[in-house]
């Protein structure tokens, strides 16, 4: 069974000295992670979200994580005003001189049917998730072309095919991986990559907690090819590569991080769960198919 139990990175610990990152979202979950990973990889980061308590908490997390002082700027702003998200960009460039990487994953979600939505609440999310990161992508454009830097935006699988009670975040993550393509195709000619992160179910997380319906959690798993729920490690792991020179010539790609969930269909999950079962099954319909022609053709 795949793990991604090891506590130690193969990325060196100085890949990313002298680099400054930007990350929206980075007071809880997935985002807090990635700006812990990438303080322990040598980077400044500045921090952005609304709440000003929960992003001094995370400055406090990231500190005791990675044995650093001053290498995290907390910035409070909403993500949604490009005011607002252009002077957290400013900001960040006066404490740390630079910006060279952003990551886009402030987001709002929750569960309702599509009938119960009102239109301010669809828009809300659109507003957070979409614009919010149109906003902080076209804000850090003009620090990025100096540094040739790289964006990853957070995205997610459930706008694949389609998932109940979340037509809000499945059109606002769909419109997140379009944007991606088109920064990606436009601003490919000052050197700046554009890629996304989507993840599957990610463990201990907002996400997970809010919108996980009780005791789906072993159908969740039974679901996902490589039978394990994915861990905010394996979302740090995939920003690290993504930002690094590794990736010079990835952009426009969205790095689905989710352990072959969006892919199984149930006839998939059926086929991985009894294979050898499967298989006597076709191989016994395939006999009784030969045994039967040989019949007919013998009348
Ligand atoms: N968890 C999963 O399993 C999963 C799966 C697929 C995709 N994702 C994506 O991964 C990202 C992180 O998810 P998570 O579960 O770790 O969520 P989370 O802990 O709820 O993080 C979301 C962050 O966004 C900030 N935020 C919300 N609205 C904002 C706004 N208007 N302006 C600025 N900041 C705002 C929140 O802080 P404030 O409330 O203080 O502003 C919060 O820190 C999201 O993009 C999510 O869609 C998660």
């Amino acid at each position: 069974m795949a793990s991604n139990k090891s506590t130690l990175s193969v990325f060196p610990p100085t890949l990313y000295a002298g680099k400054v990152a930007l990350v929206t979202g980075g007071g809880s979950g997935i985002c807090l992670g990635i700006a812990t990973a990438l303080v322990r990889h040598g980077a400044s980061v500045a921090i952005v979200g609304r709440t000003q308590s929960k992003l001094e908490s995370a400055k406090a997390t990231i500190e005791a994580a990675t044995s650093t002082t001053n290498k995290v700027l907390c910035i409070a702003a909403d993500v949604r005003s490009f005011e607002a998200i252009n002077a957290a960009v400013s900001a960040t460039a006066a404490k740390f001189g630079r910006l060279d990487f952003v990551v886009c994953g402030a987001a709002g979600n929750f569960l309702c049917a599509a009938e119960d939505l009102s239109p301010n609440a669809f828009k809300t999310v659109v507003d957070i998730d979409l614009v919010g990161t149109f906003n902080t992508c076209k804000a850090a454009l003009p620090l990025l072309k100096l540094s040739k830097g790289a964006i990853i935006n957070i995205t997610a699988t459930l706008q694949y095919k389609g998932t109940l009670l979340m037509a809000h975040a499945c059109a606002a993550k769909a419109g997140v991986d379009a944007l991606t393509r088109v920064l990606a195709l436009e601003w490919g000619q000052y050197g700046i990559r554009v890629n996304a992160i989507a993840p599957g179910p990610i463990d201990d997380t907002t996400g997970m907690t809010k919108l996980m319906p009780s005791g789906a959690r072993d159908l969740i798993l039974s679901a996902i090819p490589l039978r394990r729920m994915g861990t905010v490690r394996d979302i740090e792991f995939t920003t690290l590569y993504l930002f690094s020179d590794a990736a010079s010539l990835v952009t426009g790609a969205i790095e689905v991080v989710d352990g072959g969930e969006w892919l199984a269909s149930p006839m998939a999950i059926v086929s991985s769960l009894d294979a050898a079962g499967m298989q006597a099954d076709v191989q016994k319909k395939r006999a009784d198919y030969n045994a039967s022609k040989k019949n007919a053709s013998k009348l």
